[in-house]
């Protein structure tokens, strides 16, 4: 093997990004699209996608808006996938999160940052297992969060969506294994995106900006940070790894 060929195999080849319109997703995206496999985007702002979409030249950028938490929303993608090249990388990046303190959390709440982060991310991979039923190089890659090792204020119903992911990428790791297909998860630490932008006055932003003084590489991570693991992790790179959490934060969880 060259140090060129792993991307080689991957061009040519499908990628979907879900959550793909801004932030993580859309760096996740651009990597992809750049190391030459076609993209689908997808996500649930039909608006945000069409201008994401503006930044993608050369073709290979398919956009699907739909809503991961309905079956609607995975019918769509599965009727994408039907008419592009074999799918070779799924990335479970779309994500929500909420604020409530533990006695404030109400049932409503919970149960949608689940839907959206854990069950989107669960059914995405099953949409991803039926159509990587080839020989070539296939992975899945879920986002999960540092708030799943390390407690932030408000964050409980969020903080065990992410926590779930973690098991549920270990178990359909250890069973598809046989068929070829590796699953893994990036823990991204505090990454600048929309999620993590508040006005200064904030007291979220007013934590956030303490936070900078116990993450040890002393800067707040940016998309490609995450979407440059995402490649190792979706790449013959990493070919026997499978199963585990690449965290990405900075040396945050260190402290
Ligand atoms: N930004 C951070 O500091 C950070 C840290 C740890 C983990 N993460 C995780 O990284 C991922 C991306 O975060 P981000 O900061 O880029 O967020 P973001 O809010 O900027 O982007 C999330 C995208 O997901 C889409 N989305 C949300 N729910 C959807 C649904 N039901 N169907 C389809 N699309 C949906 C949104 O429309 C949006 O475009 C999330 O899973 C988040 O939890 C982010």
């Amino acid at each position: 093997m060259t140090w060129r060929e792993p991307f080689a195999e991957l061009a040519g080849t499908t990628a979907v990004v879900t959550g793909a319109a801004r932030g993580i997703g859309l760096a996740i995206a651009t990597v992809l699209h750049e190391v030459g496999l076609t993209v689908v985007l997808v996500d649930r702002d039909a608006d945000e996608l069409d201008r994401a979409l503006a930044g993608f030249s050369g073709g290979r950028a398919v956009p699907v808006t739909a809503d991961l938490t309905t079956e609607e929303g995975h019918d769509g993608i599965d009727a994408a996938l039907r008419e592009q090249p074999p799918l070779s990388v799924w990335v479970n990046n779309a994500g929500t999160v909420s604020h409530q303190l533990a006695e404030d959390v109400d049932q409503a709440t919970f149960e949608q940052v689940l839907r959206t982060n854990t069950w989107s991310a669960v059914r995405g991979s099953q949409t991803a297992f039926r159509h990587m039923q080839h020989d070539g190089s296939r992975a899945i890659v879920t986002i999960t969060s540092l708030v799943v090792d390390k407690t932030v204020r408000e964050r409980l119903s969020y903080a065990a969506s992410k926590a779930a992911l973690t098991s549920t990428t270990r178990y359909a790791a250890a069973e598809w294994g046989a068929s070829g297909i590796r699953v893994n998860a990036v823990s991204p630490g505090y990454i600048e995106t929309r999620l993590t932008a508040w006005p200064a006055d904030d007291p979220r932003q007013v934590a956030k900006q303490e936070s900078l003084r116990s993450i040890p590489l002393a800067r707040f991570g940016q998309p490609e940070d995450i979407a440059s693991a995402v490649l190792f992790l979706a790449s013959p790179l990493s070919s026997y790894v499978t199963g585990v959490t690449l965290f990405v934060d900075g040396g945050w969880s260190l402290t």
